[in-house]
């Protein structure tokens, strides 16, 4: 019968006595089978049988393939025709696949280079932390490195203004160590709940599904508190040169503890020891439409030539008993921390070496999060920080699945037993085989660590109740002293009326005027800048 298979080839004089019956059969038009081998004329290279060392091509079954480019079909004579045939799984996988082969692209964050690398301690911090990838000079530790913008889809365009993701994962041997940062110092909202609300009005228009200046403002507008953040979106940094010369901030504050119950209160800031460099915005948008991965080539270029970036970890610390007087509210992620009174202080040197050998693999399936932190590192009481370590790993359960931390740059380096999260799809690490899946057994008692995980000094009693914050002059502050700085910089007030007039231009009259005001509330002289550049 034509379509039956003797290692995976049909008998070809079998068909052939088929044809001839068929044909004589049904002398009209007629479906009859030649063959469901490949075509067998003059062999391509890439189709010549591979030498023992050359990896034999497979199902995904591990079933040997005659033929990865055939289809198996019924033939319509000597023409192109055919009837693809059921039975023809290696077609129907590949196609299959072919449909199933995205995951959903991160809501934020979806376009982004990677690589990986390591953390080299070369200070002694133990009297911060107790952490022990951060204890011990010269001691290194493993990492996976993701730098992103922020609005743009994972196709799109790498030299737009914009806010650059910086996201690490710290494989320690006290588990995974992941720092979530960005390369801007302050955050544009300080209330969690508005986070959804202002990326989508970053990003595309809910009915013309294009980016729109008047969304743009009329979020800033009416959640002033993003007025320090706007101020560096729109200044020189707001369109990095390339991914190596950015900085990392933690942007909210963090602890450093150690077992004994002590703490003190740090903002983390990566130093890129090539310095910073920006691009012009010219050069920018040509790019962005020449070169739209260009930051992304670059990261890897460089890493491949050898040339490997480095950064430098620093932290300002505050000790728990200077909060009530710091001249800013350590919890408000809208704010930085004076360098003059808290100045850096240098732990060690992050270097990334190696690209990844897979992307979706290694850099897709990445899931970071703030929640991931090892003992001697913990949060603080930035309720935009708290809300972080929930909406991480729901989103990585939602994008990559449950068991995302079983897959390769997801798992810890050190040996997990975490029984209670057991099944679920691709569970591939064993699942603890008869272990009890419940608390408290005596079958198979559990020891648990001593160390203390989160500082006890903050004693924390009161009612619930909803709380958003309200905007004060204080929080024109820092962005009154970025813009005096700016002013002092060659060309850094032309350039900064540069960016921000474009994406005042076409937005209705009303909140052009309201928008001006705003930026009156940074510096009068700011606004009548900003007014002049609308009238020309
Ligand atoms: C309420 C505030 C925030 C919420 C709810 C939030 C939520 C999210 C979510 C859901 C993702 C996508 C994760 C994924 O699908 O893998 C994401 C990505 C990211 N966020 Fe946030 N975010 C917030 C604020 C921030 C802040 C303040 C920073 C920086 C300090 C930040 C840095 C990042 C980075 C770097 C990524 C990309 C991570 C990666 O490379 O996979 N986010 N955020």
């Amino acid at each position: 019968m034509p379509g039956d298979r003797r290692d995976g080839v049909v008998d070809v004089l079998i068909v052939a006595r088929f044809v001839e019956e068929t044909k004589q059969l049904h002398q009209e038009s007629l479906w009859w089978a030649t063959t469901v081998t490949p075509h067998m004329g003059e062999l391509p290279a890439y189709r010549v049988k591979a030498p023992s060392n050359n990896p034999t091509c497979t199902l995904a079954n591990g079933q040997p393939s005659a033929s990865p480019g055939s289809v198996q079909q019924v033939r319509y004579g000597d023409s192109n025709g055919g009837l693809v045939v059921l039975s023809d799984t290696q077609t129907i996988e590949v196609l299959a696949h072919f449909a199933r082969e995205r995951i959903p692209e991160r809501s934020v964050h979806a376009k982004a280079a990677g690589a990986f690398g390591e953390f080299e301690v070369l200070e002694d911090i133990s009297d911060l932390t107790d952490a022990k990838f951060l204890t011990g000079v010269g001691k290194k530790t493993k990492l996976l490195t993701r730098i992103s913008t922020v609005g743009g889809e994972k196709g799109s365009s790498d030299t737009v203004r914009d806010v650059r993701g910086w996201a690490t994962k710290f494989y320690t041997e006290e588990g995974i160590q992941d720092f979530v940062f960005n390369d801007l110092p302050v955050f544009f909202i300080r209330d969690p709940i508005k986070f959804p609300s202002m990326n989508r009005s970053h990003k595309r228009h809910p009915q013309t599904n294009v980016p729109d200046n008047a969304m743009f403002w009329d979020f800033h507008k009416n959640n002033p508190e993003g007025i320090h953040a706007l101020m560096h979106l729109f200044g020189p940094r707001g369109i990095p040169a390339s991914l190596r010369n950015i900085n990392g901030f933690s942007v909210h504050t963090y602890t450093l503890n150690k077992a004994d119950g002590s703490y003190v209160y740090v903002k983390w800031h990566f130093k890129p020891d090539d310095g910073i460099k920006n691009m012009d915005p010219k050069t920018a948008v040509r790019l962005a439409g020449e070169d739209p991965d260009y930051h992304v080539k670059d990261l890897f270029n460089t890493i491949e030539k050898g040339d490997y970036p480095t950064w430098t970890v620093c932290v300002q610390v505050m000790r728990p008993e200077e909060v009530k007087t710091a001249p800013i509210d350590i919890f408000d992620c809208t704010y930085t921390w004076p360098y003059e009174k808290y100045p850096l202080r240098r732990i060690g040197r992050l270097t990334l070496n190696k690209n990844p050998s897979n992307y979706f693999q290694d850099i897709e399936q990445a899931c970071f999060s703030p929640s991931n932190m090892v003992p001697g590192v913990g949060p603080s009481a930035d309720p935009v920080l708290q809300a972080r370590m929930f909406s991480y790993p729901d989103a990585h359960r939602y994008r990559v699945g449950p068991n995302y931390f079983q897959l390769p740059p997801n798992r810890p380096a050190n040996t997990v037993y975490a029984p209670y999260v057991r099944d679920g799809p691709g569970t591939m690490n064993g699942n603890y085989g008869s272990d009890p899946d419940y608390v408290f057994s005596e079958l198979r008692p559990v020891a648990q660590s001593n160390r203390v995980q989160m500082p006890t000094h903050e004693l924390w009693t009161g009612h619930v109740t909803p709380f958003s914050t309200s905007l004060t002059d204080k929080d024109f502050e820092q962005a009154r002293k970025l813009w005096e700085i700016i002013c002092k910089e060659p060309h850094g007030k032309e350039q900064l009326l540069h960016n921000i007039i474009p994406t005042l231009q076409d937005i209705p009259d009303g909140l052009k005027k309201e928008v001006l005001n705003y930026f009156g509330r940074v510096d009068q002289s700011l606004k009548q800048c900003l007014e002049q550049g609308l009238a020309k």
